[in-house]
């Protein structure tokens, strides 16, 4: 059996994926987390449906004692790479630690890939590596000007692993540069299913706080920000589905296994919403009119970001299957609903 190495899935977007994986695949994965933002309860769920194909590993990436361990007890197949800081905010005033986190942790472990002969490496990367382009939709040849710390440490992981793709015939990988994320699990069946959603322990996502907002978690929220050139004033981005999202991974996979070669791609469904559009419709969708104030703009938030998913859709079987805004919306709204996601 082929296991995949899944760095940071005890988080949102490494636990969705995961769980499609063991859907869609014979594959059997091996969870490593530092649970700095993640859950353990993520890994409860994947195992209560999916049993010993997932195991999961208490380690931190700088801790590259313990991580060699785990390449020398198992073969490891791919590497599907999503531990990472992810706030921008934060990203500006610790710099350091994204530099550390994202991009040393991200470079070592590149180098275990290269000793161990690991041929397949999927990596999340993100929208904010384009900074603030000058062309949306944005398309995966546009210059690279990160405007915060986050972005920078992904384009420079991203950087690192181009070249050593380009060094090493045998080492290739995909750059999913992801953007807007969203909603929980679906299944077909969101009324029952509520064993995965996102449970940040401090959200900074715009939907999920507004969900927050529409359950009573919270009093209310901020617009940072309504003065930007954009049609209402406040900033554009490109909502995708965590469902869709997970299953580029498998896409990209196949990808690597099929071409052999190394390719980045966005993520996203090229359609951009305003922070109030989505807070308006949040509000119909849940029919609470939850309490929304004008704040000033925060440091390193670009006013748009929207996707040219041409890519991905021409050269990979990947397909947006919930490409609906109000679909994502009340994804996110009924998971928030749920008990599930009270663990924090
Ligand atoms: N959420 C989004 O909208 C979004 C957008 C673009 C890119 N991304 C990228 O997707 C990836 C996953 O994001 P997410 O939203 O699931 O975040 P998350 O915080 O829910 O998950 C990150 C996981 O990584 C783990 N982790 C962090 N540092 C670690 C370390 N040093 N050692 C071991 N584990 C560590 C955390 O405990 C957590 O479980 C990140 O790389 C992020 O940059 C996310």
């Amino acid at each position: 059996m082929k296991n995949i190495l899944f760095t940071g899935a005890c988080g949102y977007i490494g636990s969705h994926t995961a769980y499609s994986f063991l859907k869609h695949t014979d594959y059997d994965i091996i969870v490593i987390d530092n649970l700095s933002s993640g859950f353990v309860e993520n890994i409860d769920f994947l195992q209560s449906t999916f049993k010993d194909r997932i195991s999961f590993i208490k380690i931190d990436l700088s801790d590259s004692k313990s991580l060699e361990n785990v390449f020398m007890e198992s073969e490891i197949y791919a590497i599907v790479h999503f531990a990472a800081s992810i706030v921008v905010s934060e990203s500006v005033s610790n710099p350091l630690l994204y530099y550390s986190n994202n991009t040393k942790n991200t470079l070592d472990l590149i180098k275990l890939c290269t000793k161990f002969e690991i041929k397949n490496f999927i990596f999340s990367s993100t929208a904010a590596v384009y900074g603030e382009p000058e062309n949306n939709p944005i398309s995966e040849d546009s210059p690279l000007l990160p405007i915060n710390p986050y972005g920078a440490s992904k384009m420079m992981s991203e950087m690192i692993l181009r070249d050593t793709a380009s060094a090493n015939q045998n080492f290739n990988y995909i750059a999913l540069r992801y953007f807007n994320v969203a909603g929980a699990l679906n299944d077909n069946d969101y009324q029952k299913n509520r064993g995965l959603g996102q449970r940040n322990k401090n959200a900074t996502h715009l939907i999920k706080i507004a969900c927050e907002c529409a359950v009573g978690k919270r009093d209310g929220m901020q617009i940072f920000g309504d003065d930007y050139e954009t049609k209402d004033g406040t900033c554009i981005r490109d909502y995708i589905h965590i469902d869709d999202l997970a299953m580029a991974h498998l896409r990209a996979l196949e990808f690597l296994e099929g071409e052999k070669r190394s390719e980045v791609f966005n993520v996203g469904y090229n359609n951009g919403y305003s922070v109030k559009e989505i807070i308006s419709r949040l509000k119909e969708i849940s029919k609470v009119d939850f309490k929304v104030e004008i704040a000033k703009r925060r440091e390193g938030d670009p006013a748009n970001l929207v996707s040219n998913n041409t890519k991905i859709l021409n050269l990979t079987s990947w397909k947006a299957m919930h490409n609906d805004i109000d679909l994502i919306l009340k994804s996110a709204y009924l998971w928030e609903k749920s008990p599930m996601s009270l663990i924090k």
